[in-house]
């Protein structure tokens, strides 16, 4: 009889609230052990009690602000240091429904270090041993925004456009290596968000919002049949691969010697 496979660890950053907590509480039920990160140090703390108690499994709190270097720093070591890690899922966010030009640019650049920076800092913490055990998951939360940036805020819109286009590319180099890598696209799911970017929850048309819970699952049941990309609203997956299989068909024509013939201009030898 062979020993099942521990799940290993899995580190969720944003985990004291929202869609990361309820990560934390599918993957402690799956039978992994956590990292919990986030700035709010009783909640994180109360949801690790709650969470051992409940399924057994060890949780360690990291009280961190991603818009901080040194903050960044320990996250990105206590990643470095933990052998067991085999999940990482890059949940933490801010968005904004403000307008772009009606925005602070203090907020908007404070936005892209926790949405970007941190996220591709984590990330590179992890692959590099991922890649040597040949195996390890990358759960990146970027929203629907990412390819609907006229929805909200335009920086946000532009943050997770870099989410969905960073883990397409970790796809394309490293899903040869073992290491799987998953985008989520969120619609509006009921979480704390909606007030912190400046939108009351219940000024949203109920039809649109998705239960926390229900958003989490979905994205955990997409992860489990290889997708790369999930969309838990939308319908028809057929209209994201047409989508997707549009922009792939169109790459190889991207780059070329001439401009094209509508602009009138450009000459091979302009061009050498
Ligand atoms: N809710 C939606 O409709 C929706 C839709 C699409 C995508 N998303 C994405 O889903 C992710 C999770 O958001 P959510 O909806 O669950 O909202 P949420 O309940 O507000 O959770 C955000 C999490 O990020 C953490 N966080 C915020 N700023 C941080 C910082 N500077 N450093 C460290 N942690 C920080 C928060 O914890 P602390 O305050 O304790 O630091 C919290 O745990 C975000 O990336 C968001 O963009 C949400």
């Amino acid at each position: 009889m062979t020993a099942s496979k521990k799940p290993g660890t899995a580190l969720i950053t944003g985990a004291s609230s929202g869609i990361g907590a309820v990560y934390a509480q599918r993957l402690a039920r799956r039978g992994y052990d956590l990292v919990l990160v986030a700035r709010n140090r009783s909640r994180l703390d109360a949801l690790a009690g709650k969470l051992k108690e409940e399924s057994g499994r060890q949780v360690e709190t990291i009280a961190a602000d991603l818009t901080n270097k040194a903050d960044i720093a320990r996250v990105e070591a206590a990643i470095r240091g933990n052998r067991d890690l085999t999940v990482l899922v890059n949940n933490a966010g801010v968005g904004s429904a403000s307008p772009l030009l009606g925005s602070d640019i203090e907020k908007m650049e404070a936005m892209i270090a926790i949405n970007v920076n941190a996220l591709t800092r984590l990330t590179y913490a992890a692959v590099p041993a991922f890649v040597d055990r040949k195996a390890g998951t990358i759960i990146n939360i970027a929203s629907i925004v990412a390819v609907s940036p006229e929805t909200l805020n335009g920086v946000y819109g532009g943050s997770k456009a870099f989410v969905l286009a960073f883990s397409q590319s970790l796809q394309h180099e490293l899903g040869d290596k073992g290491v799987r890598v998953q985008a989520v696209l969120p619609g509006a799911t009921a979480t704390e968000f909606w007030g912190i970017a400046g939108v009351p929850i219940a000024h949203l048309p109920k039809e649109i919002v998705m239960k926390t819970d229900d958003m989490v699952d979905a994205a955990l049941a997409g992860l489990d049949q290889g997708e790369q990309v999930t969309i838990p609203s939308l319908p028809d997956l057929a209209e994201w691969s047409a989508f997707d299989a549009a922009r792939r068909a169109m790459s190889d024509k991207l780059s070329r010697v001439l401009p094209a013939a509508r602009y009138g201009v450009g000459s091979v030898a302009a061009a050498a």
